[in-house]
């Protein structure tokens, strides 16, 4: 079942219905389209989809409550966001469970997710009231001579946030939170597929007392095309695919966009490393969330003498993983979002085989629940080690010298985040410095986020930073400002 087939309603079970929210009130659509829960393939959502007259409403709303936002004094706003905080922490349980049931992600990574938006929101608070300017001295020239200037910060205005459902609730937190935070207005757009889980999420907003306006959210896939296009938007962040994310900077050449793209996980593991941390890391940054993240462990590169032990290592621990019902407290492999997507992962294996790359596990499926998969690859390059994956599947490949995984990292088109394995240092940071990517973690796999943190790629892997602080410059504008006395 897709999202778009509408099913009868004796089918629906336990139906949650979601519509838009505009300048503080709810508002239908200009039809409806369906969420289906992943594992048992039922319907879950009746949401209201957002078209053109939708979503012009709610930019016309964001708008009209910007000036407000941006004139808000810095402390009320982190009071907003430490509100919402709160409220999120109390509904905290259901929020896990919505998000299980509906994207299939399993309970205890749901569970953990939920637990970062407040510390992330809790983050944007503190942010809101550090926002700096600075002191430009004048006096280094004759025209500067008897004045004063200084740099300040002030909001964009309207920023568009269009979200993921891999990870739907801390990402629209990262988000909306840095925006409210700097004083601009929202408008989100989340994945059509976790409309009733951000749905869930907006309502603890709603409790927070958010100011009408201040965040507006539509749903379906077309309204983010509407809003995108909207010439009443100042700003774009996206988190998402890295073809969607070149179609939106292609249609807003001249305003700030923020992408955070795909990624194709690359770890390095040096002979010298701690083989049993290394591999456990591993197997389960491959495998959880049914690989759904942008910086999964996709690509192990592992020194040739220590491959075939590392191989075993990681292949018991993958063989412990219990794959299932994402309601199940055990469950570490979900489904992944959709049959479709389950298609497509095991379709993309079976190419990679065709081309050499031996299978050591998996490679089936069942319905939208993906075997966990690992590869043995003899070159650098294929279906599963060039592109994103977004399944839980990892290729393993051996090097001679360090130079080679430093070529495949630089030479390939994505550059999110590597991780490192090596009890030297000095490797360590000779790789830091090497590899071409947004993030390098030394001892860790490419699967590591901490909210505070700058996350983000370069290349096709996108452009701009999430983590509070981070996010806040890129949805403030720099205004230079010069005192004659
Ligand atoms: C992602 O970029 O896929 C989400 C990472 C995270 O915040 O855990």
């Amino acid at each position: 079942m897709t999202a778009a087939q509408v099913p009868p309603p004796a089918a629906a079970g336990e139906v949650h219905r979601v519509r838009a929210l505009v300048g503080g009130a709810h508002m239908d659509g200009e039809g409806t389209f369906w969420t289906v829960d992943p594992y048992c393939q039922t319907p879950f959502a009746e949401v209201a989809q957002a078209g053109p007259r939708e979503t012009a409403a709610a930019v016309a709303a964001a708008r009209a409550a910007a000036a407000g936002a941006a004139a808000s004094p810095a402390r009320e706003r982190a009071a907003l966001l430490r509100r919402a905080a709160a409220a999120i922490e109390a509904r905290s349980e259901a929020l896990a469970r919505t998000m299980a049931r509906e994207t299939g992600k399993a309970i205890r990574d749901a569970r953990r997710e939920v637990a970062r938006c407040p510390a992330t929101l809790e983050l944007c608070a503190e942010e809101a009231v550090r926002i700096e300017g600075a002191h430009v001295p004048m006096e280094a020239t004759d025209t500067g001579a008897g004045k004063l200037g200084v740099v300040l910060r002030f909001p964009l205005g309207v920023v568009a946030a269009i979200t993921p459902y891999n990870a739907p609730l801390n990402l629209v937190c990262h988000k909306i939170g840095p925006a409210l935070a700097a004083g601009n207005a929202v408008v989100l757009k989340p994945a059509v597929q976790a409309s009733a889980t951000v749905a869930a999420l907006v309502e603890a907003f709603q409790a927070a007392d958010l100011p009408d306006g201040w965040l507006n959210v539509i749903y379906g896939d077309a309204a983010g095309r509407h809003l995108v296009e909207s010439p009443g938007i100042d700003a774009v962040s996206f988190t998402g695919s890295t073809a969607v994310g070149a179609r939106i900077r292609a249609a807003v050449p001249l305003k700030p966009v923020v992408l955070e793209l795909g990624g194709n996980g690359f770890t390095i593991v040096h002979h010298d490393a701690d083989m049993e941390a290394a591999a456990g890391l591993c197997a389960a940054n491959a495998m959880r969330l049914a690989g759904q993240s942008c910086i999964s462990v996709q690509n192990v590169c592992v020194s040739r003498p220590v491959f075939e032990r590392f191989a075993a290592l990681l292949l018991t621990q993958v063989d412990r993983l219990k794959v299932g019902d994402p309601m199940d407290v055990d469950t570490d492999v979900g489904p992944v979002i959709s049959e479709a997507a389950a298609e497509a992962i095991t379709a993309r294996v079976a190419a990679a085989a065709k081309t050499g790359a031996q299978i050591l596990r998996g490679g089936g499926r069942k319905a939208a629940l993906v075997e966990p998969t690992v590869l043995r690859l003899e070159t650098a390059r294929g279906p599963t080690f060039d592109e994103e994956v977004f399944g839980p599947v990892v290729n393993l490949v051996a090097y001679d010298d360090l130079c080679e995984p430093v070529s495949w990292v630089n030479g390939g088109r994505y550059g999110l985040q590597a991780g490192v394995f090596s009890g030297s240092l000095a490797v360590g940071m000779s790789l830091a410095r090497a590899l071409r990517v947004g993030g390098v973690i030394l001892n860790g796999s490419s699967t590591w986020r901490s909210d505070q943190a700058p996350y983000g790629g370069v290349k096709d892997s996108g452009s701009g930073r999430e983590g509070p602080r981070y996010a806040i410059r890129d949805m403030t504008e720099e205004r230079f400002i010069v005192i004659n006395h």
